[in-house]
């Protein structure tokens, strides 16, 4: 047994959900804000609420359930976070990352992970997708610091196919197919929870930065240092601060996110089916 007290309380809850079902998922589906409904598209084996493991982080921000949904969608056995842990809301990092590290444990081997994002990049629109080809994230602290857990990955892990490209094709292959507007561009991870200055957007345009959010990259991360297959979605639910003179609202984003909800259920779902 490792002495990584982050490791144990993993294998811990590893076996309290094994106590309540023996499914194996292969995919896991972390679902952004406003995304929610999603997890109505599977055909539920066990739902386990986060609040049934003592201890286990729960997540507060508004239209995150705390939930793993675990079934089957387009022939695949997939898991769904509905319900993510931000750095905003408090929790260190290795919480943050727990419910994806925990869904590794269980089986998924390749992780997809939504988000509600502001585009940076000016030629982007409201209402379409980005898929991530890259992702800066060196304004958070990252996921792997502190002792490194061997048991899931190596201490200093390779980030140039961070993004697996197969699966950043199929995005955009379904999305060329299906009519749906799709980009694939740079996402940077900010803290949150305030929205940036219209000064620090043009500074994250000036690095590379196509569209900008509170969560994800770090997840990115640690489905790397595990050896996943990850691939990022985003929902495009506003232009950044500054990019027009519309003030920004988290209501208007998850208004947003909920509009287009059908077409990015339809992305994901056709991805799902061709993993
Ligand atoms: N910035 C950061 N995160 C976001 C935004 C934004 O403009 N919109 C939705 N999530």
């Amino acid at each position: 047994m490792s002495a990584n007290p982050i490791y144990e309380r993993l294998v811990h809850y590893r076996d309290l959900i094994r106590e309540i079902t023996d499914f194996e998922p292969e995919i896991a589906i972390t679902l952004g804000s406003g995304l929610g409904n999603f997890a109505d598209n599977i055909e539920v084996v066990k739902t386990v609420n986060y609040s049934d493991l003592p201890g286990f982080p729960c997540s507060t921000a508004p239209g995150h359930v705390g939930q793993f949904i675990f079934g089957m969608l387009g022939g695949k056995k997939v898991a769904c976070m509905k319900g993510r842990l931000h750095y905003y809301e408090g929790y260190p990092m290795s919480d943050v990352v727990m419910p994806l590290r925990l869904l590794k444990m269980l089986g998924a081997k390749t992780a997809i992970i939504t988000n509600a994002v502001g585009a940076i990049n000016k030629n982007y629109k409201v209402g379409s997708f980005m898929v991530s080809r890259d992702c800066i994230s060196f304004f958070v602290p990252s996921p792997l610091i502190g002792q490194n857990i061997d048991e899931l990955g190596p201490r200093f892990v390779d980030m140039s196919d961070l993004y697996t490209k197969e699966l950043r094709e199929k995005v955009k292959a379904i999305a060329s197919r299906e009519g749906i507007d799709v980009n694939e561009g740079v996402f940077v991870q900010l803290t949150g929870p305030q929205f940036e200055t219209a000064s620090e957007i043009v500074a994250l345009r000036t690095l590379g930065a196509d569209c900008a959010g509170m969560s994800s990259g770090v997840e990115a991360i640690a489905g790397a240092h595990m050896g996943m297959k990850v691939c990022g979605i985003s929902c495009i639910t506003n232009m950044c601060t500054g990019v027009t003179d519309e003030k920004l609202s988290g209501e208007e984003v998850i208004e947003v996110a909920n509009r287009v909800s059908r077409d990015f259920e339809k992305l994901i779902k056709l991805l799902v089916e061709e993993i």
